[in-house]
């Protein structure tokens, strides 16, 4: 069976071809990064028209360079929440249509879903069960995942998500959006110790965590620094190595009171290669596997939401007829 995948839930439009033969035919990814710099974030009416403009034609260049038709679709997954109302509408009013046309069964696939099955589309995968850590732009959080469509939230962010802390400290730095990337670049020939951070949270038990305080902390220090380069860079690298300090050890507890025995970690914030090193330090020491998607799967792509659509198209679960989006859907029930 060959399932299109369509992602446009925030500021990327992106399709995908996922053969349940052969696995993934080809992606394409169109960045509205350019529409949104001189904003210095994202403006959701400004998402929606992007995708409304670019997403068609992109599966159109998808279809021509793979050499397939739009009948050699036979399922369509789309991304239905949680991210921008509009933008999912557009995705999703395409995915529909399509499925209707070609009259084939289509299904609304919740992002993090998208996200905690990313590893799959790789050659070394985990198996079930499995911890992961999610970190994106908008979601922060620990999950057990036990199977397919089941998933234990044991821990999530009490205000920023981790990716949403590092584009804010990179405004305040003055680099440009998405700030993740350019903190990351920045903090290489920085010094980490520069700059006195406490890791936020670290000494309350449990697994929530909060990164809104840390923010502040880089303000007020920023502030009352001479906001030179070095001063910039060296704030950069502190930043980014008290969060992945913060992140690792939260990991740690979680793969205490779990007891797995492999860990995935995904979502934008998983590019970063800092938190790569700290957290491939940590499942070494334990014992434990650790499986992260290529940075291209890191961040927002349809390949994700091709595969966890054709796993949920395999079950037999089918879209409603009725259009149905949400910006904020919980993750246990989707
Ligand atoms: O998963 P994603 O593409 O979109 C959401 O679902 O939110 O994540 C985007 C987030 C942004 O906040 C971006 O700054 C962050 O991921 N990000 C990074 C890196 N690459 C992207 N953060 C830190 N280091 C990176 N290398
Ligand atoms: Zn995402």
């Amino acid at each position: 069976m060959i399932v299109l995948g369509i992602e446009t839930s925030c500021d990327e439009s992106a399709v995908a071809l996922y053969d349940t033969a052969n696995g993934l035919i080809a992606h394409k990814i169109h960045s509205q990064i350019e529409t949104h710099i001189p904003h210095g974030g994202v403006v959701p009416e400004l998402a929606s028209r992007d995708h409304s403009r670019f997403t068609l034609g992109l599966l159109d260049n998808l279809l021509d360079e793979t050499g397939l038709a739009r009948t050699d679709i036979q399922g369509v997954a789309y991304t239905a929440g949680p991210g921008l109302i509009g933008a999912l509408m557009v995705g999703a009013c395409l995915g529909h249509s399509l499925a209707w046309a070609l009259d084939v069964p289509s299904i609304g696939v919740h992002h993090l879903e998208g996200h905690l099955l990313a590893p799959f589309l790789e050659t070394e995968t985990p198996s079930f069960p499995y911890l992961a850590l999610l970190v994106s732009g908008g979601h922060s959080m620990l999950v057990d995942v036990l199977d397919i469509g089941k998933y234990e939230v044991l821990g999530e962010t009490l205000d920023d998500a981790a990716g949403e802390a590092f584009d804010k400290v990179a405004k305040m730095l003055g680099l440009p959006y998405p700030g993740g990337p350019e903190i990351s670049k920045l903090a290489l020939s920085g010094d980490p110790t520069a700059f006195k951070l406490t890791r936020p949270m670290i000494n309350r038990p449990g697994l929530e965590m909060s990164f809104s305080g840390l923010k502040t902390q880089v303000r007020n220090l920023w502030e009352a620094s001479p906001q030179t380069n070095t001063d910039q860079a060296n704030m950069a690298a502190s930043f980014e190595m008290t969060i992945c300090q913060t992140l690792a050890l939260k990991c740690q507890r979680a793969l205490k009171q779990t007891g797995r025995n492999q860990m995935v970690l995904t979502g934008g914030v998983s590019a970063n290669r800092q938190l790569r090193a700290v957290l491939d330090e940590v499942c070494e020491k334990s014992g434990v596997g650790l499986f992260y998607p290529c940075p291209e799967f890191c961040t927002d792509n349809a390949a994700m939401i091709a595969y966890a659509g054709t796993q949920r198209l395999l079950f037999g679960e089918r879209a409603d007829a009725a259009l149905e989006v949400s910006a904020r859907w919980r993750f246990e029930q989707a």
